[in-house]
C-alpha cells in the first residue's frame, strides 16, 4: 500500500499521507515521506511543498505500537532535519490533532496553517518518553519556553487559536479542507516573495537567557515535588534546558539521548500499556450487537454523596436530570451541594456564573418518584442494603416506561439478585462510580447474566458522553475494584496484626507511587463503609478465615477518618497532613496481645511483595471466573479508580513486568502460613508452568 504519495500542481508539489486510522507514523510513512521529500528536492520547477494527511486527522505522531521494538531507519528527527533544511518554502497543512511527531514534522515545515477546531500537542509524556524528532529545541523557539515546557509537561492539546496566540501555527483556515488550504496558503507565500524560515534559527523567543533560566528553575523546583516518580518529565526539562546552550544540531543529538534514555525505562512500558489497555475497553462483545438507545432524561434515586455526584457527572454531560430524595430537607441538602460544587468552579474560573446558570437548570428535584415516568435512565444510588434496594427497583419497574433502562449504584451487591424484581430484568445493569463521581474517571460497567446487549451499548454511549472510562465488569461480590481492595484490605490487616504499622505501609505504597496509603484511603472513603461491609459479609465467613479485629476496634471509637476527625492519621485545622493518630499503634498491640501474636518486622520490600501478590492473587480469579474480559481491564480499572500508577502500567502489568513466577513464588511461600488466603490460583499455576503472561490473554 502506497502511504505517502504526491502531486505537482505547477510550481506547488502537494505530499498526501494516509495511513489510517490516525495516520501514525509508522516505518512506512517515514520511508515514503523520506523518498518523497528526496525527489522533490530536486524538482527544480517546485517552489513550495505542501504537507498534509487529508483522512481523519494530520499525523497523530509516532507509531506508538514500534516503541520498544527495534525501530527501522530512517528515524523521524532526521526525516524532521531533512524537512527543515529543503531550499523550498514547506507548508505543513493541519487539522484534527497533529500531535508527538505529527506537530514536530509540522514544526520542521517552514509555515503551518491549521483547520478550525485543530488542537495540536506533544504529549509524550502520557507516554513515559520525550519529543524525539526535535520537539524539545524547536516548540521553544516558536512559543517561548515557559509554553513549550507546559505543553509539554502536561501533554495538553492546545486549540488552534491559542496555537496561532503563541506563533505555533502561522494561519487559521476557514474551511477543513486540508489539500485546498494548504494549496492556497503555499500560492500566497510564494506570491509576496516569502521564502525558506527554517525553525532552528528563530531565536527571538528564547534569547532572553535571564528570563528563561529563571522560567526553567522555577519549572524544575515545581517538577521535583509534582513528578517526583516519574522519568520523563525531567528528561523534557533537561533537554531544553541543555539545549538551550548547545548549537541546534547539538541539541538534536543531545535530545535523542535522552529519548533513548526514556524508550528504555520500564515507566514508558507502563504507560504504553496504559495507552492501548485504555482503548481495548470497548472491545467487548456485547458492543459488537447491542444498539444504543436515545439517552436524554435521567433520573437518580438518593441525593447522599454518590447521588449528588452521579447527578453532576450527568448535567455535566448535558443530560436534563431529576433526583428523588425523601424529604424536602434532604432535597436541600443535595442542592446545597451541588450549587456549591459549581460555585466553587465559578470562582476558580473553570465556569462562568452564566455557564452555571446554564448547568443548573437541567436539575430538578422531588420526593415522588412518578415524576420519573418520563425517563430514558435511572440511576439507583440509595442506602447499600439489598431490601431497601430491591423495594427502589420494585416501585421504577411498575412506575417507569418500558423502555428507560433500569442502573444500580451499587458497589459490592448482587445485580442478577437486584435484577429478579423487575418485570424486564434485560434493562437493568451497574453502573457503579467512584466518588466523587462528577470528578472520577472510571465507571464500572456491570453486566448482569439478562443485560441485553442493547443496554450495555447505551451505557458505554453513557460513558462516553460523560467522558468516563468504562470497563465491563460481570456480576460478583465487589465487582473487579472493590473486589480486589477487599482482598489487599484482608491482607493489610494480616500484615498489621503481625506487627507491621498502618502508617509504614501507606509510606511504602506512596513510595511505590500509589496516590495514597491504604489508611488514608480508609480515612477518605470513611471506615464506617467497610465496617458496614464486614458485618453484613460476617454471617458468610468461614470458621477457619483469618478475621483482624483492629478495624473493628477504631470502628467502635468512632473513629471513621476525616468526617470524623480521626481515623487512622488526625485531621482538623492546624494539623499537619498525614498525622498519624497516635492511639492506633496502641489498639495494634492490645490487639496483638489480645489474639497471642508476638509482633515481627517487616521490610519494605514484604509489605510491598504481600500488597501486590493479594492484587494479582484477586485479579487472577477474577479472569479465571470471567468478571473481566482481560487482564487489561482490571489494569484500567486499578489505574483509574484506585490510584494504582499508571507508569506501572497497572497490578497485572506490573506482574508481567517483575514476572509471573516471582509472583506464584511469593504467593506459595505465603500461602504456607495460611492456605485459606493465599491457596494459588490455578489460571497462575497455569500461565507460569507455560511460561506465559497476562499480556498473552489481553
Ligand atoms: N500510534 C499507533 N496507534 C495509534 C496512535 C499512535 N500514535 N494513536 C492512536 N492509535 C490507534 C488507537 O490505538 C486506536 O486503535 P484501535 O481502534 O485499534 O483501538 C485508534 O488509533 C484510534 O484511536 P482512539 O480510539 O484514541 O481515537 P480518538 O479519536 O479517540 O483519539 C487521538 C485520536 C487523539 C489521536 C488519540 O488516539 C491519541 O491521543 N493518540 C496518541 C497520540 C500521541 O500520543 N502521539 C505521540 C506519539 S509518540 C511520538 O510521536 C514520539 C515522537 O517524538 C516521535
Amino acid at each position: 500500500m502506497t502511504v505517502v504519495k504526491h502531486n505537482i500542481l505547477d510550481d506547488i508539489a502537494v505530499i498526501e499521507i494516509s495511513n489510517p486510522p490516525v495516520n501514525a507514523i509508522s516505518g512506512d510513512v517515514r520511508n515514503g515521506l523520506l523518498r518523497t521529500i528526496e525527489e522533490l528536492s530536486s524538482e527544480k520547477k517546485v517552489k513550495a511543498i505542501v504537507i498534509t494527511a487529508p483522512d481523519r486527522t494530520f499525523l497523530a505522531g509516532a507509531d506508538i505500537k514500534e516503541f520498544g521494538k527495534n525501530i527501522d531507519a530512517p528515524i523521524l528527527s532526521d526525516i524532521c532535519d531533512k524537512i527543515e533544511n529543503l531550499d523550498k518554502i514547506v507548508v505543513a497543512s493541519l487539522h484534527g490533532t497533529p500531535l508527538g511527531g505529527g506537530l514536530e514534522v509540522a514544526m520542521s515545515a517552514h509555515y503551518r496553517i491549521a483547520a478550525p477546531k485543530t488542537k495540536v500537542g506533544l504529549p509524550e509524556v502520557l507516554l513515559g518518553i520525550l519529543p524525539g524528532a526535535g520537539g524539545t529545541q524547536r516548540l521553544p523557539r516558536l512559543c517561548g519556553v515557559s509554553m513549550a515546557l507546559e505543553m509539554m509537561l502536561t501533554g495538553r492539546h492546545v486549540p488552534v487559536e491559542e496555537a496561532f496566540d503563541n506563533g505555533i501555527i502561522d494561519e487559521i483556515a476557514t474551511n477543513n479542507k486540508t489539500v485546498e488550504n494548504g494549496i492556497a496558503y503555499a500560492k500566497k507565500l510564494i506570491d509576496k516573495g516569502f521564502t525558506v524560515r527554517p525553525t532552528s534559527k528563530i531565536t527571538d523567543k528564547i534569547n532572553n537567557s535571564k528570563e528563561v533560566k529563571e522560567t526553567i528553575e522555577k519549572v524544575k523546583a515545581n517538577a521535583l515535588k509534582k513528578y517526583k516518580n516519574l522519568f520523563s518529565p525531567h528528561a523534557i526539562i533537561k533537554s531544553v534546558e541543555e539545549g538551550l546552550n548547545l548549537d541546534f544540531s547539538e541539541g538534536i543529538k543531545n535530545e535523542r539521548n535522552l529519548f533513548k534514555e526514556c524508550i528504555e525505562s520500564p515507566q514508558r512500558k507502563g504507560l504504553i500499556h496504559s495507552f492501548f489497555a485504555e482503548r481495548a475497553i470497548t472491545k467487548i462483545p456485547e458492543l459488537k450487537k447491542g444498539k444504543p438507545s436515545e439517552l436524554n432524561k435521567i433520573g437518580v434515586i438518593g441525593g447522599g454523596t454518590m447521588g449528588t455526584g452521579i447527578s453532576m457527572a450527568a448535567m455535566n454531560a448535558g443530560f436534563e436530570v431529576i433526583m428523588i430524595e425523601q424529604n424536602q430537607e434532604a432535597i436541600k441538602k443535595a442542592l446545597d451541594k451541588i450549587d456549591s460544587t459549581y460555585e466553587r468552579n465559578v470562582k476558580l474560573g473553570r465556569m462562568t456564573a452564566d455557564q452555571k446558570d446554564q448547568i443548573m437548570e437541567l436539575f430538578r428535584a422531588d420526593t415522588d418518584m412518578s415524576v420519573l415516568q418520563d425517563r430514558d435512565l435511572i440511576i439507583e444510588a440509595v442506602f447499600e442494603n439489598m431490601d431497601i434496594k430491591k423495594e427502589v427497583f420494585i416501585k421504577l419497574s411498575e412506575l417507569c416506561n418500558k423502555k428507560c433502562i433500569l442502573a444500580s449504584n451499587t458497589s459490592y451487591l448482587d445485580v442478577n439478585e437486584i435484577a429478579k424484581v423487575v418485570d424486564d430484568p434485560n434493562r437493568v445493569i451497574g453502573l457503579h462510580f467512584f466518588s466523587p463521581a462528577n470528578i472520577m474517571k472510571l465507571l464500572e460497567i456491570v453486566v448482569a447474566d439478562k443485560t441485553s446487549d442493547d443496554t450495555v451499548a447505551t451505557a458505554f454511549m453513557l460513558a462516553k458522553k460523560m467522558r468516563k472510562v468504562p470497563v465491563r465488569s460481570g456480576v460478583c461480590d465487589g465487582f473487579i475494584g472493590n473486589r480486589i481492595l477487599s482482598k489487599y484490605l484482608v491482607g493489610t490487616y494480616h500484615m498489621v496484626e503481625d506487627g507491621a504499622s498502618p502508617f509504614h505501609i501507606d509510606k511504602v505504597l506512596r513510595e511505590f507511587g500509589c496516590a495514597m496509603g491504604v489508611f488514608q484511603v480508609i480515612d477518605l472513603a470513611g471506615g464506617d463503609i467497610g465496617w458496614a461491609t464486614r458485618k453484613r459479609k460476617a454471617p458468610f465467613r468461614h470458621k477457619d478465615d483469618r478475621y483482624v479485629e483492629i478495624a473493628d476496634r477504631v470502628c467502635e471509637r468512632g473513629w471513621f477518618g476525616q468526617k470524623t476527625s480521626k481515623g487512622y492519621y488526625l485531621y482538623g485545622e492546624g494539623v499537619e497532613f498525614l498525622t498519624p493518630n497516635p492511639e492506633i499503634e496502641i489498639i495494634c498491640n492490645d490487639e496483638r496481645k489480645r489474639v497471642g501474636i508476638n509482633p515481627k518486622t517487616f521490610s519494605n520490600e514484604e509489605i510491598l511483595d504481600r500488597y501486590i501478590a493479594a492484587m494479582v492473587y484477586e485479579g487472577t480469579k477474577i479472569l479465571q471466573e470471567k468478571i473481566a474480559i482481560r487482564p487489561s481491564d482490571i489494569d484500567v480499572v486499578y489505574t483509574n479508580g484506585y490510584g494504582f500508577p499508571k507508569w506501572r502500567g497497572g497490578p497485572m502489568k506490573y506482574a508481567d513486568m517483575i514476572g509471573l513466577d516471582k509472583i506464584l513464588s511469593n504467593i506459595q511461600k505465603f500461602s504456607e502460613e495460611d492456605k485459606r488466603f493465599w491457596s494459588p490460583p490455578q489460571l497462575l499455576i497455569d500461565l507460569v508452568s507455560k511460561g506465559a503472561n497476562f499480556d498473552s490473554l489481553n
